[in-house]
């Protein structure tokens, strides 16, 4: 059976909406969030259409899965993702929608600066250091190969900027913008995450190539929030198609970011419509990817 794309959750949930991102959506739940994570699918920062179908369950449900494994190493703001909870705040006629897609949170003082970590030299990353020999002024061995692994993963934070495009920064400039004690935790929970994470993707034939993680203080205590190791946050390679030099076909949506340039589209505008073949290719990525991560599939179908 064909699951029905969710591109907004406002008219399923009796809550008021406080804020709405690219994917998901945040709802005033008391001292929490209820956080939606619905189907939606963005490229170069442009929301596309159509939604994707499954898309925001398999984020929120391998999000839940990460949050849990790595509760020994840092909490994170999961209350629960149990739609059962949430009772008559759901419309009954609509709760099947929101089956796997709801995460009741901490609310968090959210920290402006995006963690991300890089354990092989690719995408934006080597585009810096084919320029300057660096990423994010941080110096590199010289006659690294293009998707080389990093003899150690590198920190390269980037600030989160309320308009436009995130900007990549140096650790230096971070110091300035949180302090030079919370810039340097977050670089080494960031990498200890990223290393935890590496060692489990490896046993699963997934190389994680770098990820990006978001953290957020709640009374003081420094938590993860978020999303954490999904396809939207991180970058997979399997294994069996790891190359140096070439472009590797990551597991996420790159079909769609694959289709964009070749269609010729302006990206000052808000692109046309994907072909349901260019949606479908997306939505088994994301499947796929659940799958090798978890051992479980999706739904009976997958
Ligand atoms: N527990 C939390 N406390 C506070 N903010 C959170 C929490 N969890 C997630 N967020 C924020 O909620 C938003 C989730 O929406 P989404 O990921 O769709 O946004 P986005 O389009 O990536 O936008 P942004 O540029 O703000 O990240 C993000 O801005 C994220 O930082
Ligand atoms: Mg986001």
């Amino acid at each position: 059976m064909e699951s029905q794309a969710i591109s907004t959750a406002t008219v399923l949930v009796n809550a008021p909406l406080l804020y709405k991102g690219k994917v998901r959506e945040l709802y005033d739940w008391g001292e929490h969030y209820l956080i939606v994570v619905t189907d939606r699918i963005s490229a170069f920062d442009y929301v596309l259409e159509p939604a994707v179908p499954d898309k925001g369950s398999v984020l929120n449900r391998l999000s839940a899965h990460w949050f849990s494994l790595t509760g020994d190493l840092i909490n994170n703001h999961v209350v629960h993702a149990d739609l059962d909870l949430l009772g008559d705040m759901v419309k009954p006629e609509y709760k099947h929608l929101l089956q796997d897609r709801i995460m009741v949170a901490r609310r968090a003082d959210r920290i402006p600066v995006e963690c991300v970590v890089r354990g092989y030299v690719t995408g934006g990353g080597w585009r810096q250091y084919v320029k300057t020999g660096e990423i994010n002024g941080k110096k590199l061995p010289a006659g690294l190969r293009k998707n080389a692994r990093l003899p150690e993963p590198i920190f390269t934070p980037s600030a989160k900027n309320d308009v436009g495009h995130d900007e990549d920064i140096s650790f230096e400039r971070m110091t300035e913008l949180v302090g030079t004690e919370l810039a340097e935790q977050l670089c080494t929970r960031s990498i200890e995450l990223y290393e935890f994470a590496r060692q489990y993707c490896d046993q699963r034939g997934i190389i994680l190539a770098d990820c990006k993680l978001e953290f957020g203080l709640v009374e003081g205590e420094l938590i993860l929030i978020d999303e954490i190791f999904t396809p939207d946050a991180a970058r997979f390679w399997a294994k069996e198609n790891y190359v140096l030099d070439m472009d590797i076909e990551s597991m996420d949506k790159e079909p769609v970011r694959t289709y964009l340039a070749g269609s010729g589209w302006d990206k000052n505008s808000k692109p046309s419509p994907l072909p349901p073949s260019i949606v479908e290719e997306t939505a088994r990525r994301y499947r796929e990817i659940f799958y090798r991560l978890t051992g479980q599939r999706l739904t009976e179908d997958y």
